[in-house]
């Protein structure tokens, strides 16, 4: 029988490894087969995918009405295309809010059938109970401090997270019992770059930074925003390494122009 080890992806402790290296971890979201090839031949440390799934594939105006279904089908596309990325796969709302087993008993699933190989879900202190529950059963999780969309109706609008001392000190002491827990990583979204600076000194898993300065130890963007594929509004944090929204719509009316004028199909895309 053959030992050969067939997993070719990163692990959760090749990323752990990076912060005590210094390398910066690079994360980007991915949504289906085609982006997920593009990203993982690119080297990409991390794809995530994410619930702005809800926002940026099925035209929601929140991540609120992601179902696990939705979110299984779009982890197995991205997962059939990654040999070299780690894949973390996010629970959408109300997937482990509800009680621990099914937390844990969904987090399985996107491992189970979607080859996954981490989960990510949102919350402080008062999720540390189900992440020790999942991280003990053999389920990596990425934690999530700081502007959580999930709960944007309490929050109130998608604003910068912990600039208030108190607020401050209980992301760090949030983070701190998440890696207690057993998180091999956190993301920190919308916060102040000194308050990221702190905690990512205060703990020993790496921190995942969006709109949270340069000093985590790795960044993650929504890959539509890198890609600037919307022409509607972009938060301050979203650097657009291209345009291709107008792009798309440069080649889909070249197109339709040629079609109307008879000129595509030419003779070389044509049978003899
Ligand atoms: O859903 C998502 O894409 C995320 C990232 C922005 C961190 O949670």
């Amino acid at each position: 029988m053959s030992t050969q080890n067939k997993i070719t992806r990163k692990t959760t402790a090749d990323i752990k490894k990076m912060k005590v290296s210094g390398e910066k971890i690079t994360v980007l979201t991915a949504y289906d087969y085609a982006m997920s090839s593009i990203l993982d031949e690119c080297n990409i440390d991390i794809i995530l995918v994410g619930d702005s799934l809800g926002n940026v594939v099925l035209g929601y105006d929140t991540t609120l009405p992601v179902t696990m279904e939705d979110m299984l089908h779009h982890t197995k596309a991205v997962s059939r295309a990654a040999k070299n990325a780690l894949i973390v796969a996010d629970m959408p709302f109300l997937s482990y809010q509800v009680s621990t087993k099914e937390a844990f008993s969904n987090a399985g699933r996107f491992l189970k059938e979607a080859d996954a190989q981490a989960i990510k879900l949102e919350g402080g202190r008062d999720f540390a109970e189900i992440v020790r529950k999942i991280t003990s059963s053999g389920i990596p999780v990425m934690a999530h401090l700081g502007l959580t969309p999930q709960s944007i109706h309490q929050i109130g609008g998608y604003k910068v997270q912990g600039k208030k001392d108190e607020d401050a000190h209980r992301i760090i002491e949030d983070a701190k019992i998440l890696e207690q827990a057993g998180a091999f990583s956190i993301v920190l979204e919308c916060v102040p770059e000194a308050l990221a600076s702190e905690v990512t000194k205060s703990i020993s898993i790496p921190t995942i930074g969006i709109g949270a300065g340069v000093h985590c130890d790795g960044q993650v963007l929504v890959i539509n925003d890198l890609l600037g594929m919307s022409e509607r509004f972009t938060p301050k944090f979203v650097k657009k390494y291209a345009n291709l929204n107008s792009e798309i719509k440069k080649a889909v009316k070249n197109y339709i122009g040629e079609v109307k004028n008879g000129n595509f199909p030419d003779s070389e895309h044509s049978f003899k």
